[in-house]
């Protein structure tokens, strides 16, 4: 791990000074949102006015922090949380943005754009804290000098580019799964079965069936592959060397390995290539 302890340059501090700012808005917010006691348009301008600020503030401050200081810490601390933080608080921000388009609310819309202006302005608050007291720390031991450097360069950079275009807000890749489902108990109708369950950029995952006795002839696959037994034995060959196919063995291979397979039972297989 890298460390610094005599380091003189200050990683965190436009960071921290862009701390300081967004609580002098969060105090103006909280002081007209507590205030708010019907919807008077003019109240509610008000703090429109302040989100209007709050909001590019806080997309360039995260992108600084997302994009730019945490993957340099990341390799000496996750800083997952933070992220996950971030992701609740423009959920927040965006539910009380929603709240306030709406031209003149009822009482009960009112208490709940209260509920939620007074929720995200601490919610803030404790997240700006998190990072003053734990995470900045953190990651002032944890860079180089040359580390941090670079950091304050890339943040400089994003500010000098939010200068000329609003940053957007951070978009995240879609989170999801898919389960794939492979027949395990119909006896091998062929000699060699294949079947592509998976084929993205990335990943590629094909199950091989095997029928007992059968083989694949030596050949090879340009993408590095990872083949796992499911069900069946038989043997796995390459470079002169045997290895034992049983439930579970799995053989990780480079790329361009020439390998054969036999199989004494069925064999049931999963191929997968990166
Ligand atoms: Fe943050
Ligand atoms: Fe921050």
């Amino acid at each position: 791990m890298t460390t610094s302890t005599t380091s003189q340059l200050e990683v965190c501090e436009s960071l921290l000074r862009e701390h300081r700012q967004m609580e002098a808005l969060l105090a103006e917010l909280e002081q007209v949102v507590t205030g708010l006691n019907n919807s008077v348009p003019e109240e509610l301008e008000g703090i429109r006015a302040i989100m209007t600020k709050i909001e590019p503030e806080m997309n360039t401050h995260f992108a600084c922090e997302e994009q730019v200081l945490f993957p340099a810490v990341s390799p000496y601390h996750p800083m997952v949380l933070m992220e996950a933080e971030h992701e609740e608080l423009i959920e927040l921000r965006q539910d009380f943005l929603m709240l306030l388009g709406q031209p003149s609310p009822d009482a009960e819309g009112l208490a709940k754009l209260q509920a939620i202006g007074a929720r995200f302005i601490s919610d803030m608050l404790d997240h700006i804290g998190r990072e003053d007291a734990g995470i900045f720390p953190t990651c002032e031991r944890a860079l180089s000098d040359n580390e941090k450097q670079a950091v304050i360069d890339g943040m400089a950079h994003l500010r000098a580019q939010a200068e000329k275009l609003p940053t957007p807000m951070i978009s995240r890749p879609e989170r999801s799964f898919e389960a794939l489902q492979v027949d395990l108990i119909s006896p091998a109708q062929r000699a060699v079965f294949s079947e592509r369950l998976l084929d993205t950029n990335d990943l590629e995952i094909k199950h091989l069936v095997i029928q007992a006795g059968q083989s694949i002839p030596a050949h090879w696959a340009p993408k590095q592959g990872t083949l796992i037994c499911l069900s069946g034995t038989g043997h796995f060959n390459a470079n002169a060397l045997e290895c034992e196919l049983k439930p579970g063995t799995t053989v990780v291979m480079t790329p361009r390995l020439l390998h054969s397979i036999q199989a004494e039972t069925d064999c049931h297989l999963l191929m997968l290539l990166r």
